[in-house]
This record gives C-alpha cells, sequence and structure tokens, in this order.
C-alpha cells in the first residue's frame, strides 16, 4: 500500500486509484476545451469506478468525468464511494468542479475520502455544509 505525502498514516493505495484516473482519462473526450479529465473511485464493495470528461460541440452540455464515475458506480450493482481521486492530463490531482462536489456528496456523504490538491480529505471538508437527502425530509 502506498501513501501520499500529504497522508503518511493513510494505509489507503492512493497511488494506484490516481493510476486508474490517469487510464480513464486517456479516454477523455475534450476537443472544445483541450482540458481532459480522467477520475477514479472505489466503492464499499471494492469495485473500481472510473468516468472521463466528454465534450460537445454545444459546450454547456459537457460531460464532467465524474459524471460518468457516478453512472457506472449505479450501473455495476449501485453502493456508496468511499475513496475518490480527479486527475488532468499531466496526471496531477485535480480539484472536482462545485457541481461534481455535489454529484460525490450524493454518492458517497460527508465521509467520502477525496485526494484533493491540499491532500486527502472527507467531503465534510470539501464541501461542508453541504445540501443533501437529509434536508428533503
Ligand atoms: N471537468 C471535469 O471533467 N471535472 C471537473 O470537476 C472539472 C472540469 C472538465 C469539464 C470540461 O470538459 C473540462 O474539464 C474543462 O472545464
Amino acid at each position: 500500500m502506498t501513501a501520499t505525502p500529504d497522508d503518511p498514516h493513510e494505509e489507503f493505495d492512493w497511488e494506484g486509484l490516481r493510476s486508474e484516473a490517469v487510464a480513464a482519462m486517456e479516454h477523455a473526450y475534450a476537443p472544445y476545451s483541450h482540458y481532459k479529465v480522467g477520475v477514479a473511485g472505489l466503492a464499499d464493495d471494492g469495485r473500481v469506478l472510473k468516468g472521463c470528461n466528454v465534450e460537445n460541440a454545444a459546450y454547456g452540455v459537457a460531460l464532467c468525468a465524474e459524471c460518468g464515475l457516478v453512472s457506472q458506480l449505479h450501473i455495476t450493482g449501485g453502493g456508496r464511494l468511499t475513496h475518490v481521486v480527479c486527475v488532468n492530463a499531466k496526471g496531477e490531482v485535480i480539484m472536482p468542479c462545485g457541481r461534481c462536489r455535489q454529484l460525490l456528496w450524493e454518492n458517497g456523504g460527508a465521509e467520502l475520502l477525496l485526494w484533493t490538491v491540499s491532500g486527502v480529505k472527507p467531503m465534510s471538508e470539501v464541501l461542508p455544509d453541504a445540501f443533501g437527502a437529509d434536508d428533503l425530509d
């Protein structure tokens, strides 16, 4: 297992998950922004899910990589995301956009661990005071 420099006590194989995100990024379709994104996540039953961004001539309907990740989570049996990392074309860790933080919240909740540009953080820190399913009760 590999720890990140930011989290020397973390047991999880973050570098392995980042490699999966890089592999996903290679499939990105980003002819307009030329900004390829890949994301990989681990589900609570051990499945690894991936996604890449898919742009469109109608720029506003571009799909972020996280959309594909979440779709694959559900297609392959559902469950909850526990660990996620998102990368750019250089394989560098990037932050999910605001909308995609909301997607991650819905599918992993406060305890989902995200490798951010400032280390591994729970979603409760990445999206504080998030709006979620509990608010609809
Ligand atoms: N993008 C993602 O795929 N995920 C994010 O969280 C940030 C942005 C994509 C959307 C667009 O295809 C490109 O990056 C530039 O914004």
